[in-house]
């Protein structure tokens, strides 16, 4: 099963990481999943797929009733973030899941319907959470064409997805970052090859820079906190990535 260790709480306000399966086989890329509490309701990022459904679904049992979990996000349209959409919709048909409109028509491959799929605009929009407001922010071509982070204003807490992404080894398997020297040999070849575009990534850089962040929290990896999380928008600023760095 997952761990479930909160990361943020503050009043009604609590973000949990759902992360590392000793359990977990190897031929499955790890994942994290973020819950977001507001009083009774919750959302739920990029769920992962339909392999890992039931580490997920118990990690999140030891810390809220799963009934509450009201919508999913899903950052883009890959397995490892949304194939588990059957296996949700199966526990509660009524969720809905938010994501790039890009997708809508693509994720139901994974179940639901039009009812379930609300399409995010490519500028992004206000997502709801009873009373508390969190923001869906474009990071398009990052690596995904439409591609969605989320962001918690009251938290200072950006839900990266694969952005920020890192390949840890057993032997540096921390939640939050400890030292970005060594970490981030684990984030480099994963960012040279997925992202494409180097345009798109000093666009999101821009963009991330002038918000207000204290936790950037990626689908895979650690947790950047504080000065880190400069240090990786800077670091990824200058990073040469996509075809230039592809070797075949
Ligand atoms: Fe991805
Ligand atoms: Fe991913």
């Amino acid at each position: 099963m997952k761990q479930a260790q909160v990361i943020f709480q503050e009043g009604d306000l609590s973000w949990t990481m759902i992360a590392r399966d000793p359990a977990k086989h190897g031929y499955v890329i790890d994942t994290n999943e973020y819950v977001i509490t507001y009083g009774g309701e919750s959302i739920l990022t990029d769920p992962g797929g339909s392999e890992i459904f039931p580490a997920v679904f118990s990690a999140i049992c030891t810390v809220i009733d799963p009934l509450s979990i009201k919508s999913l996000f899903a950052s883009h349209q890959d397995p490892d973030i949304i194939s588990s959409l059957g296996l949700w919709l199966d526990f509660n048909p009524s969720l809905r899941c938010y994501t790039s409109r890009l997708w809508t028509s693509f994720i139901p491959h994974f179940g639901g319907d039009d009812e379930t799929l609300i399409g995010i605009p490519d500028e992004g929009m206000p997502i709801s959470l009873g009373e508390h407001r969190l923001d869906a922010i474009p990071a398009h071509f990052l690596h995904s064409s439409g591609n969605m982070q989320l962001y918690d204003g009251t938290a200072k807490i950006l839900f990266s997805g694969d952005v920020g992404a890192a390949l840890l080894p057993d032997d540096a398997n921390e939640v939050f970052v400890k030292d970005f020297d060594r970490h981030i040999d684990y984030a480099r070849g994963f960012h040279q090859r997925w992202m494409g575009s180097t345009e798109a990534k000093l666009d999101w850089c821009q963009r991330v820079s002038s918000m207000n962040i204290d936790m950037l929290c990626p689908q895979h990896g650690a947790i950047y906190q504080g000065a880190d999380v400069m240090r990786f928008i800077n670091w990824f600023a200058e990073l040469p990535v996509g075809l230039m760095t592809f070797r075949k």
